[in-house]
C-alpha cells in the first residue's frame, strides 16, 4: 500500500528517493511524488501511474538539494490523479507532507480550513494535514505537528518538512509504520525498512505516537509528551531477504518455485526428539498449553484462507476447538472473554491494519496473543505475547502464494506441539514429524504438474467464470484458488465447498463455466466425485486436481492435473501448488500485471 521515504544529508536526495520508492512498487500503488529542499525552494514533483513516470519528470525537472520526502499513494480519499498524489504543500509551499493512513475528522478539518479562507488543491484527507501543520508553525517544525496531530483522528505514518527548516525531516506514527534509517551518508525515513536496504546500515521503529525530527547527522525521538524517547537500533540486514527476481519472469514465479525450500526453512530446527516441535519465540509453555481452551485465528485475505485450514488441523491434531475470524470484522465484535483462549493471528506483513487491530483489541480484554508471521520487526511481530515467524524469505508477489503454504505448515507444527502435551502418543506425534519432513519433496514433484497446467490454462484463459470446489481440509484450498484467479486475471470466481455448490453455484454451470476440482484421494474422494458427477450433468467443463495414477477421475474430468499423494492433513500444500501455477498462467495469457495486480496492494495498512 502507500509507501514513506524521506532523506537528509551528505548527498543528492531524489536519486536515494526514486530508489527507496522503487523498492516498495511491490506493495501497490497508483500514484508517486516528492519534493525536495534546497534552503530557498521546496521542488514538488508528483504523476500519477506508474513511478517510471515520475522517474520521467524528474528526468525532464530535476529535483535538486540533499532532503526530501516522497510518497508511493494506493488512492482512498479522492482519485488516482496528479493533484491527489502526494506530497501535498500548505497553502503558501512553506510545509509539505506524505502520509499513509487515513485522517478519519477530515472533513470537519476541511470545512473549518475552508471557513478559515484555505483553499484546497486536492480531494485527499491528507492535505489538512499540510495546511494545519503550516497554520502552527512559529519556526519549530517538530512543535508544529505535534500541535497539528493533537487535532486529527485516524491512522498516520507522517513524513514532513519545512522550507524555513533546511536538513530537517520530521516523522510521526500512529497506527501506520515507519521506521529511521542510519546510514554513512544521512538519515532516512521510510514506512518499510526494505526501502533502505544498501543505504542504512541500522533500523529503529518509532512507536505509536511517538514523532521524530532528523537532519543530516542527529536523529531524536519522542513520545507524546514530548519528552525523548530510548528506542532499540536493530541491525538492518536481519530485517532484510532476498529480493531479486533472478531469472524467473515474475516474482509470483519465483516465490511458487521457492516453496520446496521455504517449507524446509519453517521446520528447520524445530522438531526435538520428544516428537514435537518448539519454537523460539513462542513464549508458552507447556502448562500454558495444557491450559489452551479455545484458539481464535484471525486474519485477511490468504492469511484468512491458512487459518481456516488451521481450524482442521487444531481440531483433528489437538483437538483444541477453533473459531476462525475475519481480522475486519473481529475487531468490532464483543467476544465473551473466557479464561484459556488464546488469539492467534496470521499475516505474511506483519502490518495489515485490520489484523493489528483485532491483536490490539485482544490483548486489551486480556487474551494471550500469538502471531504467525513472515516479516522479522513488523507491527504485529513486536506486539503479540509471542509468535512464530515463517521464515519464508520477503515475499514482493501482491498475490500471496509461499506465505500461505509457510503458514500452514506452521500450524501444522502448532497443532502437534498441542497435540502432544495432550492426547498424541510419542508415535503419533513422530508420524507428523515425518510426514511434515517429506512435504518439500512432495512439493518439488507437485511443481512438475507445470507444464500441464500451462495447457489447461491455454484452454480455460477465456472463460469469465470460474468454480473452485473442494471438500474438507481442501474447502479453503478452493477458497484461495479462487481468490489467486480473481486477483491476478480479474477473472471472476467463486470458491465453495463441493456439495454446497447444488444450494445455488450450480445456477452458473454451462459449457463456458469451468469447475476445478480438487479430487485427489481420501476419506470424501467418493463424496467429491458424486459432486463432480452433478457438474458433468449439466455441461459443466471440469478441471480436476487428482492423485497421482488415479484412474477414477480421468474417466470423468475433461482435464487432470496429478500431483503426488500425502496424507489428507496435508493436502492443503501441495493441492495449493497446481492452482497458484494456474492463476499465475492464465494471468500471464491474460496480459495481465502479475506481480502488481490492479487496485490491490501488498500489505494493507487501512482500515
Ligand atoms: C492483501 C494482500 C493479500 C494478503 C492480505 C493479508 O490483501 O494483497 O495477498 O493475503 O493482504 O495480508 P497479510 O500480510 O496480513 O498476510
Amino acid at each position: 500500500m502507500c509507501g514513506i521515504v524521506g532523506f537528509t544529508g551528505r548527498r543528492e536526495a531524489s536519486p536515494v528517493l526514486l530508489e527507496g520508492l522503487r523498492r516498495l512498487e511491490y506493495r501497490g500503488y497508483d500514484s508517486a511524488g516528492m519534493v525536495t529542499s534546497t534552503g530557498d525552494d521546496l521542488h514538488l514533483r508528483k504523476k500519477a501511474g506508474r513511478l517510471a513516470e515520475l522517474g520521467k519528470l524528474v528526468a525532464a525537472h530535476p529535483a535538486p538539494g540533499r532532503h526530501g520526502i516522497s510518497h508511493t499513494r494506493w488512492a482512498t480519499h479522492g482519485g488516482a490523479t496528479d493533484r491527489n498524489a502526494h506530497p501535498h504543500l500548505s497553502a503558501n509551499n512553506d510545509i509539505a507532507v506524505v502520509h499513509n493512513g487515513v485522517i478519519e475528522n477530515f472533513a470537519t478539518l476541511k470545512h473549518q480550513l475552508r471557513a478559515d479562507g484555505v483553499v484546497f488543491r486536492s480531494d485527499t484527507d491528507t492535505e489538512v494535514l499540510s495546511h494545519l501543520i503550516s497554520r502552527y508553525y512559529q519556526g519549530d517544525l517538530l512543535a508544529a505537528v505535534t500541535t497539528a496531530l493533537g487535532l486529527v483522528k485516524g491512522t498516520y505514518g507522517l513524513a514532513v518538512i519545512a522550507k524555513a527548516e533546511p536538513g530537517v525531516v520530521v516523522g510521526a506514527r500512529l497506527g501506520s509504520p515507519l521506521v529511521i534509517g542510519i546510514g554513512p551518508d544521512g538519515h532516512y525515513l521510510a514506512s518499510d525498512a526494505s526501502a533502505l536496504a544498501g543505504f542504512a546500515e541500522k533500523v529503529v521503529y518509532l512507536g505509536d505516537r511517538q514523532v521524530c525530527h532528523l537532519d543530516g547527522t542527529e536523529y531524536v525521538i519522542r513520545n507524546q509528551d514530548f519528552d525523548p524517547v530510548d528506542v532499540p537500533v536493530h541491525d538492518i540486514a536481519r530485517y532484510l531477504g532476498d529480493a531479486e527476481r533472478g531469472d524467473f519472469p515474475h516474482f509470483m514465479l519465483k516465490e511458487i518455485y521457492e516453496q520446496p525450500e521455504t517449507l524446509a526453512n519453517a521446520m528447520r530446527g524445530r522438531f526435538d526428539a520428544d516428537a514435537t516441535a518448539h519454537f523460539g519465540g513462542l513464549n508458552l509453555g507447556a502448562r500454558q498449553v495444557r491450559q489452551v481452551e479455545r484458539v481464535i485465528m484471525t486474519a485477511c485475505g490468504t492469511s484468512y484462507h491458512a487459518a481456516m485450514v488451521g481450524e482442521y488441523l487444531f481440531e483433528e491434531l489437538a483437538r483444541v476447538p477453533v473459531e476462525v475470524e475475519y481480522a475486519s470484522e473481529f475487531r468490532y465484535r464483543n467476544p465473551p472473554v473466557d479464561r484459556g483462549t488464546v488469539v492467534l493471528a496470521l499475516t505474511q506483513s506483519g502490518e495489515t491494519a485490520d489484523t493489528l487491530a483485532a491483536l490490539r483489541e485482544s490483548k486489551r480484554l486480556g487474551h494471550t496473543t500469538l502471531a504467525i508471521c513472515n516479516t522479522v520487526g513488523s507491527t504485529i511481530a513486536r506486539e503479540a505475547d509471542g509468535g512464530v515467524y515463517l521464515r519464508a524469505g520477503p515475499e514482493i508477489g501482491v498475490a500471496s502464494t509461499k506465505a500461505f503454504t509457510s503458514q500452514v505448515c506452521v500450524l501444522t507444527m502448532l497443532a502437534l506441539y498441542l497435540g502432544r502435551t495432550r492426547h498424541l502418543s510419542g508415535a503419533q506425534g513422530q508420524r507428523v514429524i515425518d510426514d511434515l519432513r517429506a512435504l518439500p519433496a512432495a512439493v518439488r514433484k507437485a511443481l512438475e504438474c507445470h507444464d500441464q497446467v500451462k495447457r489447461v490454462a491455454a484452454k480455460y484463459a477465456a472463460a469469465r467464470n470460474v468454480l473452485y470446489l473442494g471438500r474438507q481440509y481442501l474447502y479453503p484450498v478452493a477458497l484461495e484458488g479462487a481468490l489467486k484467479l480473481k486477483e491476478i486475471s480479474y477473472i471472476h470466481a467463486e470458491g465453495y465447498p463441493a456439495a454446497e455448490m447444488k444450494h445455488g453455484p450450480i445456477a452458473l454451470v454451462d459449457e463456458n463455466t469451468p469447475s476445478v476440482f480438487l479430487a485427489p484421494r481420501g476419506n470424501v474422494f467418493d463424496k467429491v466425485m458424486s459432486n463432480m458427477q452433478e457438474i458433468k450433468a449439466r455441461g459443466g467443463p471440469v478441471i480436476a486436481v487428482a492423485s497421482a495414477g488415479d484412474d477414477e477421475v480421468p474417466a470423468l474430468a475433461d482435464d487432470v492435473i496429478p500431483i503426488p499423494d500425502v496424507p489428507e492433513y496435508l493436502q492443503p500444500v501441495v493441492a495449493a501448488i497446481p492452482l497458484q501455477l494456474l492463476a499465475y498462467e492464465i494471468a500471464v495469457l491474460c496480459g495481465c500485471d502479475v506481480d502488481k495486480p490492479r487496485n490491490l496492494a501488498k500489505s494493507v495498512t487501512v482500515e
